[in-house]
């Protein structure tokens, strides 16, 4: 009997030996890997197929022996990467991707006023999850808003945490006699830090002068400031050119250098005029003179025509000149026509 089970054991290993065949290099399959890889195998070595860190298969690893014939079984093993979970939607911000798989890589960016806290982007590893981790799109904060020398912050509404958001704007004002350069207001940028802060300045005036033939008063001080004020006079017959009041302004000048302007004598005894769309006598209506700016129209007669126009005149400092082409008529003449009556051209 144990002779027999010997015997039988020999032929056995003999057939293997004498008739048994080996196995070639087994396939590549793709993202897996033979272990142990070899050239040839000898019927009975078993070899283990599983895929490759980052890829996985359904039913897991698959192991063959290589059989008798030499011939190595078919292999069903398919291996895919891994997918890292949905990560296509970024709040406040956007996400570039092609796939999920492994070994990709995705990155992130945020819009504008919003600022990546994390990395811009990820990679999905052999694990099948987002390293670093998938990172959020916070709002942008400005700090509490630097305050220039000489001014308050006249509005300025800070959120919770005492700072500010991106477009969020706060405005400054100079204090009174300090003059603002720059833009009153700032705005907190997609930097994160505001845009440049205005200068309030102590601006100094100088002493206004008096005009000829009028006087100008001012505030009994030592020295004046911005938005001080002074205010202007002429005297008798004299006529202020410019406003009666004048400021001191931020460049240090004053807003205006009114002067007084004589009045005019008149040189005609005897005119109608035009003055203010109305006929008026020039002798009744300027008694006293005219003053310095007033302007009347003369009358003047087109003799071929016989018809009249009219041609300006203003006083200017003093001078007054009446329209060459204007006759006056003494009194004496009462037959003649005046120009003014004559029907116009
Ligand atoms: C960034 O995110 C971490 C964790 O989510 C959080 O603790 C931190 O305050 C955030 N930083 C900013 C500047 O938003
Ligand atoms: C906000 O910050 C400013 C400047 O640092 C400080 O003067 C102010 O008291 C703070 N306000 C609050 C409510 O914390
Ligand atoms: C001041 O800044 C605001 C907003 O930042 C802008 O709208 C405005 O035009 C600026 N004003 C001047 C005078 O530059
Ligand atoms: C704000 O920050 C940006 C980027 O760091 C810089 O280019 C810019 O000059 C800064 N603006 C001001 C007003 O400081
Ligand atoms: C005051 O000075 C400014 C800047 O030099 C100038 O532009 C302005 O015309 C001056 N004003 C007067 C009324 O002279």
């Amino acid at each position: 009997m144990a002779s027999r089970v010997l015997f039988l054991f020999l032929s056995f290993v003999c057939h293997v030996v004498t008739a048994g065949r080996t196995c070639p290099k087994p396939d590549q399959l793709p993202f897996a890997t033979v272990v142990p890889l070899k050239d040839v195998y000898d019927p009975g070595e078993t070899i283990v197929y599983s895929c490759k860190p980052g890829y996985v298969s359904r039913g897991g690893m698959r192991r063959f022996t290589c059989p008798l014939t030499g011939l190595w079984p078919i292999n069903t093993l398919k291996c895919t990467p891994r997918v890292c979970p949905f990560a296509g939607i970024l709040e406040n911000g956007i996400v570039r991707y092609t796939t999920f798989e492994y070994p990709n890589t995705i990155s992130f960016s945020c819009n504008t006023g919003y600022m990546l806290n994390g990395t811009d982007n990820a990679k999905c590893t052999e694990e099948g999850v987002w390293s670093p981790a998938i990172p959020v799109c916070s709002p942008v904060t400005c700090p509490f808003p630097p305050i220039p020398n000489f001014a308050t912050l006249s509005d300025y509404k800070p959120r919770p945490g005492n700072n500010s958001f991106y477009r969020d704007k706060a405005v400054f004002k100079c204090l009174p006699k300090y003059a603002m350069f720059g833009n009153d207001t700032i705005t907190c940028t997609a930097h994160g830090n505001w845009t440049e802060l205005p200068e309030c300045r102590d601006v100094k005036c100088p002493f206004p002068k008096r005009p000829e033939n009028g006087y100008v008063n001012h505030p009994a001080k030592v020295a004046l400031s911005y938005k001080d004020q002074a205010k202007y006079g002429c005297h008798d017959t004299y006529v202020l050119d410019g406003p009666d009041e004048v400021e001191c302004t931020k460049f240090g000048n004053w807003s205006a250098q009114p002067s007084c302007k004589a009045s005019c004598k008149l040189s005609v005894k005897k005119a109608t005029v035009l003055f203010n769309g109305e006929k008026v006598k020039l002798q009744e209506k300027f008694k006293n003179g005219m003053l310095h700016g007033e302007k009347v129209s003369f009358f003047c007669k087109n003799k071929e025509q016989k018809c009249s126009y009219t041609v300006d005149a203003q006083c200017i400092d003093g001078t007054f000149e009446v329209p060459k082409c204007f006759k006056e008529h003494s009194s004496l003449a009462f037959w003649k026509t005046d120009a003014s009556d004559i029907k116009p051209c």
